[in-house]
């Protein structure tokens, strides 16, 4: 049983300064692709929206594909008229937008193609266009270095006057060794104070809420610790599956899709020490302390300590599910996981004997994106005559759909016994602030068009993250092949996370837990 305190601002918000990005013209590499249509034309389309977009501001698409400048407007328009992360779409609105978008068929594999960029930056640049470059990679992983040599042998890493940049999506390599040639390359060609890594999650509103929480509430902060700690568990569960992109995650599967950035960057929040200010360097020096804390596992401890899994057929929301197995273009025989769980400890000062628990699959029976915090039970239980249960308390940290936080604590039951119930405390951005903030990628184009890379990742975080990441994918590889699929779609993964948690501390066997 459980109650409801709704928690809300106590003033009324008074409209924030909106700030404004640099003058640039953005230039997409991968422009035909999914991710410019879904995700970053809608983001950019929203700063234009709200007014944070400066008025020099202008995208030219370069893709294999061939259209036109008209039919790479259109064909954006109607993908951002249709995707979730464009908030208010209007024809009216549209129109001013699309007129600064460009397209340019382009082969990024020919060394060619470079100098004609740059031909028609330097013409942008005589018409008005602005002299700052922000360069976007938005392409396959095979395409990161070809592009960046290109650039560097056109002389597109730097300008005399005006700034140039570049965002490189993931994945920044498959292990240690790619991801550092990887970056070697890049810092080849470029200074690593211009190249912005974009991990996505960082520009969620609740993700970036985590350090807020914890840094800026004197309530919580002293007990962040193992002194009040049991365990922390971080959970990313899909509904979706594969979708049309079969070939990468064949390659990839969830520990290098999901675990080797999302879910560890949600772990450094959770753990990481208070940085000195809240600036690129000094977040980013905190969150590396994190991942160094964590020792690389040996092929027992992978054994012990992960699982992973694959789904089946199954139903979600009333629909048949092929499994994994049965989706065109993956291998019949397939081993690549669609589900991995890691137990890690940080072994530092602050976490020593707390585990972290963290899960992600694809086809679970639901999307959700949290953090569970759960506290060490009381020294004395003192109602354990009058009442059955009592529950320690947790605070969950909810990142999507839903987002907010909420603390679940123990009160007394009304009646003339004393008994106890749990009750929780609910914060939800929705309802205290009435609309949803923005959208992550949105953050994230408006921060690297602002020169602020406090949400991007530094290349000694990305390294450190394969650090932690490649000895699992290696065991994996040596371990006897697991028995998949072993999990049905709609189902809340294999049971094989239960042996995971192990039994440890006063609380018994952990609970596996989803906030309800
Ligand atoms: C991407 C992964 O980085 O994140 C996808 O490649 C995954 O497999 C996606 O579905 C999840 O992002 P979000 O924002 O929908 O939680």
């Amino acid at each position: 049983m459980s109650a409801i305190i709704q928690a809300s601002p106590l003033e009324k918000l008074s409209p924030e300064p909106l700030p404004t990005g640099d003058s640039c013209v953005l230039v997409i590499f991968g422009a035909s692709g999914d991710l410019t249509r879904r995700k970053l034309i809608p983001g950019l389309y929203n700063l234009a929206c709200v007014g944070c977009m400066n008025p020099q501001f202008e995208v030219l698409g370069i893709g294999r594909t061939p259209m036109s400048t008209e039919e790479f407007r259109r064909k954006t328009g109607e993908a951002a008229a249709k995707s979730k992360d464009t908030r208010d779409f209007s024809e009216s609105g549209w129109t001013d937008f699309e007129t600064r978008l460009n397209y340019m068929v382009g082969d990024i594999n020919d060394p060619n193609f470079y100098p004609q960029l740059r031909s028609r930056l330097e013409e942008m640049e005589k018409n008005g266009s602005s002299p700052n470059h922000l360069f976007y990679v938005s392409t396959p992983a095979s395409a990161a270095e070809p592009i960046i040599e290109g650039l560097g042998a056109a002389g597109l890493n730097h300008r005399d006057q005006g700034w140039t940049r570049i965002v490189l999506e993931k994945p920044f390599g498959r292990d240690l060794e790619s991801s550092r040639a990887l970056n070697d390359v890049v810092h080849g060609v470029f200074d690593e104070k211009a190249v912005y890594r974009i991990d996505h999650y960082l520009g969620k509103e609740t993700v970036q809420n985590i350090l807020v929480f914890r840094f800026s509430n004197s309530l919580f902060e002293p007990v962040w610790n193992r002194n009040y700690i049991d365990y922390v568990e971080i959970t990313v569960a899909e509904t979706v599956g594969v979708e049309n992109r079969a070939a990468f995650y064949e390659e990839t599967g969830a520990l290098r899709d999901m675990v080797a950035n999302h879910l560890l960057q949600l772990l450094a929040l959770t753990a990481m020490e208070p940085p000195i200010a809240f600036d690129a360097d000094s977040v980013r020096e905190q969150k590396v302390q994190v991942f160094r804390s964590i020792r690389p596992m040996s092929v027992e401890d992978v054994a012990r300590f992960t699982a992973r899994g694959q789904y089946g057929s199954g139903m979600i929301d009333g629909k048949h599910i092929p499994g994994y197995r049965q989706e065109p273009g993956v291998n019949r025989n397939s081993v690549t996981e669609t589900y991995a769980a890691v137990k890690f400890q940080i072994e530092n000062w602050r976490w020593a004997g707390v585990p972290f628990y963290i899960r992600t699959g694809k086809r679970l029976a639901r999307n959700l994106t949290e953090i569970r915090v759960h506290l060490k039970p009381t020294p004395q239980p003192l109602f354990a005559s009058t009442s059955s249960v009592i529950d320690p308390n947790v605070i969950t940290i909810s990142i999507q759909p839903d987002e907010g936080i909420s603390i679940a604590f123990d009160a007394k039951r009304p009646g003339t016994q004393v008994r106890t119930v749990t009750v929780q405390a609910n914060f939800s951005y929705q309802e205290s602030f009435g609309s949803k903030g923005p959208v992550a990628y949105e953050t994230l184009l408006l921060d690297s068009m602002r020169g602020d890379a406090t949400l991007f990742t530094r290349r000694d975080e990305v390294e450190a993250e394969w650090r932690i990441i490649t000895p699992i994918e290696e065991a994996w590889a040596h371990l006897p092949a697991p028995n998949f699929p072993n999990y049905a779609a709609g189902s809340e993964g294999p049971t094989s996370w239960h042996d995971l948690l192990e039994i440890r501390g006063n609380t018994g066997e952990h609970a596996i837990s989803y906030s309800k």
